[in-house]
């Protein structure tokens, strides 16, 4: 199994937090850091490194990308996940950028829709209530799996 580390930022409703959990749960070799409390890890001893987030104005976390480029080597073997209310296409193109910049090698995004209260939609008691499901849950570590089996 190779060393992975998942650096995530989960602050609405921790619903990225309960997709990586879900993923670290069934992996022993994956340890999870969270963005918003850690500054400087080192992350050269781990194969595979993931990066997720809700999605905040469009964007991926500020923290998140800035843990980034403090922490994050050349040439890793990467991948993207993220909980959003909708799923635009640019929402990871700030992080693809630095990625690339940093030859990381994106080996899979994966992205699924999170509970939200945010402005207007907390008027009407927040838009998809119960994602991330059992069933997200799962097919995040799907996701996780098919990477790992591509080597
Ligand atoms: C300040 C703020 C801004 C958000 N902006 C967007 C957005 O631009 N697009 C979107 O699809 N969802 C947006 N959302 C919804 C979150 O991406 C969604 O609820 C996500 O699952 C939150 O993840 P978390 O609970 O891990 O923080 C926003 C939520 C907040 C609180």
């Amino acid at each position: 199994m190779k060393k992975t580390a998942i650096v995530y930022f989960s602050e609405h409703h921790g619903n990225t937090k309960k997709v990586v959990e879900a993923i670290a749960a069934a992996h022993e070799e994956v340890t999870l850091i969270d963005a918003a409390t850690k500054i400087e890890v080192d992350l050269s001893g781990y194969e595979l490194i993931g990066f997720a987030s809700g999605i905040y104005g469009g964007q991926f976390a500020k923290k998140l990308l800035t843990f980034a480029q403090i922490n994050l080597p050349d040439r890793k073997n990467v991948f993207i996940i993220y909980t959003s209310a909708m799923d635009r296409k640019g929402y990871s193109d700030d992080l693809k950028t630095f990625l690339e910049k940093r030859n990381a090698v994106i080996r899979g995004s994966w992205h699924t829709k999170g509970f939200c209260t945010f402005g207007p939609l907390k008027i009407f008691g927040g838009a998809f209530k119960s994602r991330p499901d059992d069933n997200d849950l799962s097919e995040a570590v799907k996701f996780y799996e098919s990477i790992c089996e591509e080597g």
